[in-house]
This record gives C-alpha cells, sequence and structure tokens, in this order.
C-alpha cells in the first residue's frame, strides 16, 4: 500500500473513531450529527390533510352477525331521498335476524321501509312501535329541526310500506315529537331502540337520552346517519369522547352510516 493510501485510509479511520466518541459530548457535533440524520429520515407527515371527523371506532356486519342470506327483504331498491340505503337496510335486517328482538322502538318512521323490513325478520311475536312526527306539528316542535328535513315530516301519508301488510299487525304506529313524546310504558322494555328522526344535535341528544331509558340491559341502539348528518356526527361523537362508559362501545358499522350500541 502506498504512503498516501495509507494516509488517506487512516484520516478517515481517526474521523469515524472521533465522531464516534466525542460528539455525543460536544454540542457542534451533535448538531451537525442531527443534521446530517434529518438528511436520511423519512419526511415528516403532512400536517396539511385533514383530520378525520369521524371518532368511533369501526365495527362491521360481519363481526356483528352471522350472516343468513334467506333474509326477507322487501322494497330494498325502491328508495332515495330520506331511506337507508340498499346495503343499510340489509344490515339492519341482518343484525334484526341475528338479535331477534321482540320489542323495538323506531324514532322516525317515514314510509316505514325499515319498519316493515324489521318486522319481516324478527320473531313473529314481535312488536315494533314506530314514532313520526305528525306534519300538523312542524311549526310546534321542542327544538329546532334542521330545515332541509322539513321535506321528510310534510308528507301525505307516513308509514304506507306496511299499511296493509300481512305483518302490520306486528306494528303500532304513533305520532308525536319525540323530544316530548311520552315513552314511559315502554321504559326498559325494548331489545332495539333505531333512531332516525330529527338529525339536528339536540335531536339526537335527546333521542339517545330517551333511548337509553327505553332500551333494556343488554339491548341495542342503532343510530343512522353518522356519517351523513353533521348533527348526528356531532353527537355521537360527544357521547363517545366525553369518556362516559354507558358510550364505550359505540361503535360505527363500517360501510354504512350506521352506528350501534349495545348497553351494558
Ligand atoms: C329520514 S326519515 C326516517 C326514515 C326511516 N327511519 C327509514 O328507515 O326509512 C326521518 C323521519 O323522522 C321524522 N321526524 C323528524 N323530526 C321528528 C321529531 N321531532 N319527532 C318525531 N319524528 C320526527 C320525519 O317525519 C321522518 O319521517
Amino acid at each position: 500500500m502506498n504512503t498516501a493510501l495509507f494516509t488517506l485510509y487512516l484520516g478517515v479511520f481517526k474521523r469515524i473513531a472521533r465522531t464516534a466518541a466525542l460528539s455525543p459530548f460536544d454540542a457542534q457535533e451533535r448538531h451537525r450529527l442531527g443534521e446530517l440524520y434529518a438528511l436520511y429520515s423519512p419526511p415528516a407527515p403532512s400536517s396539511d390533510l385533514p383530520e378525520d371527523p369521524y371518532k368511533l371506532p369501526k365495527t362491521d356486519i360481519l363481526e356483528l352477525a352471522h350472516l343468513d342470506k334467506n333474509l326477507l327483504l322487501e322494497g330494498v331498491n325502491e328508495c332515495g331521498f330520506g331511506h337507508v340505503t340498499e346495503f343499510e337496510v340489509k344490515v339492519i335486517s341482518q343484525l334484526v335476524n341475528q338479535l331477534q328482538p321482540r320489542r323495538i322502538f323506531e324514532i322516525g318512521t317515514f314510509q316505514g321501509r325499515t319498519t316493515l323490513n324489521m318486522a319481516l325478520n324478527s320473531p313473529a311475536d314481535a312488536q315494533i312501535v314506530t314514532l313520526d312526527l305528525p306534519p300538523s306539528e312542524l311549526s310546534q316542535t321542542q327544538m329546532q329541526i334542521e330545515k332541509t328535513e322539513e321535506m321528510y315530516v310534510k308528507k301525505a301519508e307516513s308509514g304506507e310500506r306496511f299499511k296493509g301488510h300481512p305483518l302490520a299487525s306486528k306494528i303500532t304506529q304513533v305520532f308525536g315529537d319525540s323530544a316530548t313524546y311520552d315513552y314511559s310504558p315502554y321504559h326498559h322494555q325494548m331489545d332495539l331502540v333505531f333512531i332516525d328522526g330529527s338529525h339536528a344535535y339536540e335531536y339526537v341528544l335527546s333521542d339517545t337520552e330517551n333511548a337509553l331509558r327505553l332500551v333494556r340491559k343488554g339491548g341495542t341502539i342503532l343510530w343512522h346517519d353518522y356519517t351523513n348528518w353533521e348533527g348526528v356526527r356531532r353527537a355521537l361523537n360527544d357521547y363517545y369522547q366525553s369518556g362516559n362508559p354507558v358510550f364505550r362501545n359505540l361503535r360505527h358499522i363500517g360501510g354504512t352510516s350506521i352506528a350501534v350500541l349495545t348497553v351494558s
């Protein structure tokens, strides 16, 4: 090895040895090492990404139910504004088929499409109570409902999907404002409560408090529109983030806008 090469190797070796031995104690060297490390470290995640607005942990229908391909379904594809989606009506029907609830309370009847499909998949002796706001009471509600949901209240008929149906005997239709309705005859009786009335934040809170009084221990509450309406999302996020143990198991059913809670 010639002298020049030897001197070069020695220089490099000394530099490495000095860096390893002394840098941790020398502020200037530490700074230089930090800069070198930063050159090779992966870029920090961009803080420009919007924050995920959905705070509920996810579950899915495969975790919640053994899928039954022989569900009884009616009017799945006859839907539009104001209805749960085609997939959601199947998810709700699967849950009803799995849970076999004998007492169901629905807040927000609309045409009664979900009511009918719950009747089709619940036990033969199940009873469903479905509550709707009559158009005549739209201007007297306890709290303000959203302007954009008034059209679902102002309809010629409520519950037409189950009227005259052989399973209509399983369904009791009641009318009133969900915030002032007297639920006391049904307190702690319900195996399943489906909340799909007004989507205004204050209404979702009020309907949830009433649902908690309606449901029996071990019963289930479903909310529609967690991902579609700001009021529902905010109310459920607030409940989940409140630390209240009642809502610890509140979950969003992936692929749907439905949230689910088993009340312990
Ligand atoms: C989106 S629709 C319900 C859809 C229905 N659950 C389904 O799955 O097909 C909302 C319903 O809630 C009712 N509603 C709105 N505000 C209400 C209130 N304050 N009290 C009771 N029902 C209300 C409306 O009249 C309407 O029928």
